[in-house]
């Protein structure tokens, strides 16, 4: 078995690991990642695409904001259409000035990858069977195998930044760790297609049918929405089938405007949330999805690793320039609170969007009336738009 050493041990290179990994190479903190699948497949997944101004704050000051600050739209509101109407949210003005900016979370990673590789820092992908061990010592490793040789890596810190299915959850006693979670009776169909956007910003739609996104990522390039029941076949949406539906569950003079074309990419996803507690075992942390899960409609869930990231890279630079270490044991409680206000939204904004096949009457009413409260008062307003663009940091003092 060859030994290697590192100071921070980062599994997982989606936007997590790749960004965490960016930062802590800036301040000359050496970091080494390993990733199960090859650079291909990670830079081939079609995910979110819009960014808070936090996560957009940190991309800059990782230095990897270039193609993103020419590139990326700038959006300062979003459309609500309610049954037909379109509700405008007015982000900046609610906010005293935020917006979101409009990249894919696919630009964000291959952006990621050419800092990493032109800073000369190591990822290793298509490693396999990593394991961390002696989390709750004062020196854990991981093991791995890479191109058929078991590496035993050394190091200070674990940064568990390996997703939902990752592994670093997994070496956490299940006694040590609480759960909590809510599983919706609905996924997301969602397809990729070189036309024009429908709309100028994003239109989140509450219909009858279902709810339906109609979102984008560049200005020539569209990301459609819609609601299907969690089961459903992805054989059962041929493009035109999609595009007849979706028009359907939009207002009339929108539908008239959209521009289908043939689609590049279709898939279904799930809705779910989901947090475990806390996000730290020793010295393991875990961060983004590897922690937490957020139903897609608030566009929380990039974000909610970009602030993970925020979190354990501050607390680390004080830890190895002023031998904090105290801070170590505040990173959970810290993200937590940020990751429980992003699930209430998330859960709030999935909940009075979509229909709910189990939902009484009363239920429907309720929920209605609660929407319309929201968008005919300023206050309301306020907390979607305040909400929508990112609640703030806490500060690592
Ligand atoms: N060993 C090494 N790498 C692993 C392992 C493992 N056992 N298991 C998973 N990975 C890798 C995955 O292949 C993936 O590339 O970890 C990476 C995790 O990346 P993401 O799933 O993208 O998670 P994260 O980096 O936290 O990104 C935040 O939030 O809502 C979402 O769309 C958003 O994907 C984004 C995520
Ligand atoms: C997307 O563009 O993929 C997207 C946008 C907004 C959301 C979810 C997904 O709320």
């Amino acid at each position: 078995m060859k030994t290697l050493k590192t100071q921070v041990a980062i599994i997982g290179a989606g936007p997590s690991g790749l960004l965490l990994g960016q930062l802590l190479h800036n301040a000359g903190i050496q970091t080494l990642i390993l990733e199960r699948q090859s650079a291909d497949y990670v830079q081939g997944r079609i995910r979110a695409g819009v960014l808070e101004q936090g996560m957009v704050d940190l991309l800059r000051e990782a230095g990897v904001s270039r193609r993103m600050d020419a590139e990326g739209l700038v959006h300062d509101g979003f459309e609500l259409a309610l049954d037909g109407e379109l509700t405008h949210i007015d982000l900046k003005t609610l906010t005293g000035g935020q917006s979101v900016m409009i990249y894919g979370q696919t630009e964000v990673t291959r952006d990621l990858m050419a800092a990493r590789a032109a800073a000369g820092a190591v990822t290793l992908y298509e490693a396999s069977n990593v394991q961390a061990h002696d989390l709750k010592t004062e020196r854990p490793w991981v093991t791995f195998e890479h191109q058929g040789e078991t590496f035993r890596l050394e190091c200070d810190y674990v940064a568990g930044c390996d997703g939902f299915h990752g592994v670093a959850r997994q070496s956490i006693p299940a006694e040590s760790l609480s759960v909590f979670e809510r599983v919706y009776p609905f996924g997301w169909l969602g397809i990729l297609a070189d036309t024009p956007p429908i709309h100028a910003e994003l239109v989140y739609a509450k219909h009858a049918r279902g709810f339906a996104l109609c979102s984008m990522r560049s200005k020539t390039r569209s990301r459609y929405y819609l609601q299907v029941p969690v089961d459903e076949s992805l054989e059962a949406w041929p493009d035109e089938r999609f595009w007849d539906e979706l028009k359907t569950r939009l207002p009339g003079p929108l539908a008239q405007r959209l521009v289908t074309g043939p689609s590049i990419e279709k898939s279904i996803a799930p809705l779910r949330s989901f947090v475990v507690e806390p996000m730290q075992y020793g010295r393991l942390f875990l961060l983004g999805d590897a922690a937490h899960i957020v139903p897609p409609t608030g566009a929380k869930g990039l974000n909610l690793a970009a602030s993970d990231v925020s979190t354990l890279y501050r607390i680390l630079l004080k830890v190895y320039r002023e031998g904090r270490v105290d801070l170590l044991e505040k990173y959970s409680a810290i993200c937590l609170r940020r990751v429980w206000k992003a699930e209430r939204f998330s859960w709030w904004m999935t909940s009075m969007l979509h229909q709910f096949p189990e939902a009484d009457g009363f239920s429907q009413r309720i929920a209605q009336s609660e929407l319309e409260y929201f968008i005919h008062s300023q206050a309301g307003r306020q907390t979607i738009a305040e909400n929508y663009v990112g609640l703030p940091y806490e500060a690592i003092e």
